[in-house]
């Protein structure tokens, strides 16, 4: 066994008494150097990601890798990367999307302007997939996307729109199963061994870092995503980012989250319907 790997596979599994301790100094060192809070995070997946860092780190305690992480910002930046959980697909929820296409984008054409918002959007793929549907339904050029992420590193990818052509590829058969109408293919000229998104999809998005523990609302959206985010914060914090997205969305307007998520700890819930059973898109219907 190599250094470190009792610790995260004990931690992993539970951890001990000192170990929960450790956890909640690092996480206060975090805070109040890098100004990254996940003090209200859920508690397995972190500690899921603290594992795995320091595995590959190879350090023996977490006060062993609180030391390392304060003094090495780069570091930090790969804990963010594997706490903040930046896995990410395009058309991951085919049924969502689909329901966006059918049910919500036909709303959408009645606007002169249209503002949606996808918050936690990692490496923006789920972003192009939306601006695609807009494309396809011809609304898109009525529309603004803001996409934002806790990650700046994320976010750099994001605005690159390129993508490891083999790795698009694999998202075909989901985009043809969301109601795509052509072919995933018409949205992307080939460079390389890459794919890189058509000018008009990304000239659409504007990108930018929110922090949903501690960043304030923004202004009238009419369809705010958020999928695969609510997942990792602990009830408190998915009750703060509920109370961030029912302040930003207009009356009608539409909040679209990850197939696991819910609104349970949204103190608002009564103020939603849920625009088609079994699927999570629902509408803001009341003040
Ligand atoms: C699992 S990914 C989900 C990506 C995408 N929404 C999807 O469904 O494929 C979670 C994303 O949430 C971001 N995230 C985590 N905590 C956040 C926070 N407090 N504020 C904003 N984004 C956050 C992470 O950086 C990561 O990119």
């Amino acid at each position: 066994m190599r250094p470190g790997e009792g610790a995260a596979q004990r931690l992993e599994s539970g951890g001990t008494e000192l170990e929960d301790i450790e956890i909640r100094l690092l996480l206060e060192g975090i805070r109040l150097y890098y100004g990254y809070d996940f003090r209200e995070y859920a508690l397995a997946p972190l500690r899921r990601g603290l594992s795995a860092t320091m595995a590959r780190e190879r350090v023996a305690t977490i006060s062993a890798f609180q030391d390392r992480v304060l003094h090495d910002a780069a570091l930090m930046q790969q804990f963010l990367g594997t706490v903040g959980v930046n896995v990410t697909t395009m058309f991951r929820d085919s049924e969502t999307i689909r329901c966006l296409r059918e049910e919500v984008v036909p709303l959408l054409k009645t606007y002169p302007s249209c503002r949606l918002w996808v918050a936690g959007c990692a490496t923006g793929e789920e972003v192009y997939a939306l601006a695609v549907v807009l494309e396809e339904e011809g609304v898109l050029g009525r529309c603004t996307i803001y996409a934002t992420d806790l990650n700046e590193e994320m976010l750099a990818i994001a605005r690159l729109g390129s993508y490891p052509l083999d790795r698009i590829r694999r998202f075909d058969d989901a985009y043809v199963e969301s109601g795509g109408l052509g072919s995933l293919s018409d949205h992307y000229s080939v460079v390389g061994r890459s794919a890189r998104f058509n000018g008009k999809l990304g000239a659409s998005v504007t990108w930018a870092r929110h922090n949903l523990v501690s960043d304030g609302s923004f202004n009238d959206f009419h369809v705010i995503v958020c999928s695969n985010v609510l997942i990792y914060f602990r009830e408190s914090l998915q009750a703060r980012a509920h109370r961030l997205f029912y302040d930003s969305l207009i009356r009608g307007g539409y909040l679209v989250l990850g197939k696991r998520e819910s609104l349970l700890s949204c103190p608002e819930r009564d103020h939603y319907e849920q625009v088609s059973d079994g699927v999570n898109i629902f509408r803001k219907m009341r003040w």
